[in-house]
């Protein structure tokens, strides 16, 4: 089973999955996943539907810190196709903290709807599945060495969880990406893509989020995903949606027959008895000193600026008074008499 992780996971070479054959519908879909893989058919499955009634606010829950994320280096990253997703390799250099412990960045994949359809998310909220999400997958970097190994134990992984929706415009970030998706066609093809900035694949706000226990989405399922769901999503184009929808299969280049690699979302799991938590907005209350000092001196910078425009228009005012007042001397002295009807 060890090679399945490795792949999943985005461990170097060949990047085809072994193991017991899964697929999302048929005889090797999501409702068989446990015959082959056991946990798969545990209590504390992912994805989930959250219901906003059943979520409990934690005001203790910090803002995610994705550190290194902005420049990842000069090494060109792989993307590869396995047959199930798209997957990029992340450096260990990227970490996301604001976690209970440090977690070292391994890759991020993505999961879509059918070619022309709508939604294609994981996670749903209220029953509403976006367009398409993105999960960039870490591993607790204090206690494990690699994320193979860390997918073995519970907490051992954290995955941050990226709504994306149709907006009016194209994003730069995601085009990164996109745009070499025809390098990796069909299952088994990797490619190697130019660095580029993986905050900027994220919504800005990263205060707001659901966090709860889970899974891994695919099989072998493992449960010890420690899941951050971002709450804002990212708006890509409809021409991108596309793009993911139709452009990879999940056939090698050698089959007969190529398979559109689409629809590759599982189904909502029960709850069970887990706990889903809501970070608390951390920007507009609860000023920091800094927060505190620049409103501050904001506030006073208007004071001045006011009374600056209220000077500097009393001077115009004035100014413009004597302008009209040299404009009546100027007409009036060139009349070549006394101006005799000089009045302002
Ligand atoms: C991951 O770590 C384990 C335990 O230290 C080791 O046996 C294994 O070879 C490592 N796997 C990879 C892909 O580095
Ligand atoms: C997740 O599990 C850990 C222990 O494994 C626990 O400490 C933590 O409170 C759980 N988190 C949630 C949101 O239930």
């Amino acid at each position: 089973m060890l090679p399945v992780l490795l792949l999943l996971l985005g461990a170097p070479a060949p990047a085809l999955p072994a193991g017991p054959h899964w697929a999302y519908e048929g005889p090797h879909g999501q409702h068989h996943w446990p015959e082959g893989y056991p946990a798969c058919g545990g209590r504390a499955q992912s994805p989930i539907d959250i219901r906003i009634t059943g979520v409990e606010p934690d005001p203790s829950l910090p803002p995610i810190h994705p550190e290194g994320y902005e420049s990842p280096g000069a090494s060109l990253l792989p993307l590869s196709n396995n047959g199930h997703t798209a997957v990029l390799e992340l450096p260990r250099s990227l970490r996301l903290r604001g976690l209970p412990r440090s977690f070292a960045a391994e890759q991020l994949h993505f999961h879509w709807g059918a070619a022309g359809g709508s939604g294609g998310a994981e996670h749903l909220v209220e029953g509403h599945r976006a367009a398409a999400e993105m999960h960039v997958v870490h591993y607790d970097a204090e206690r494990y060495g690699n994320a193979s190994e860390a997918q073995h134990h519970s907490g051992g992984l954290a995955v941050l969880g990226v709504l994306l929706e149709v907006g009016a415009a194209p994003h730069p970030a995601y085009a990164n990406i996109l745009r070499h998706l025809g390098s990796i066609r069909y299952a088994g093809q990797r490619t190697s893509i130019p660095p580029f900035s993986i905050r900027a694949l994220l919504p800005p706000r990263l205060d707001l989020y659901y966090r709860y226990n889970g899974s891994l989405t695919t099989p072998p399922c493992f449960q010890s995903v420690l899941w951050t769901l971002l709450r804002e999503p990212v708006r890509i184009s409809q021409a991108q949606l596309e793009q993911l929808q139709g452009t990879l299969y999940s056939t090698e280049a050698s089959e007969a027959e190529p398979q559109l690699l689409e629809g590759n979302f599982r189904g909502p799991q029960e709850l069970n008895q887990r706990r889903v938590l809501a970070s608390s907005p951390k920007a507009p209350e609860g000023y920091s000193t800094g927060e505190g000092i620049a409103i501050i001196i904001g506030a006073l910078g208007s004071c001045i600026g006011l009374f600056l425009s209220i000077h500097l228009v009393g001077k115009r005012m004035r100014s413009m008074r004597r302008t009209q007042e040299q404009d009546i001397v100027f007409k009036a002295s060139s009349r070549r008499g006394p101006p005799n009807h000089s009045h302002p």
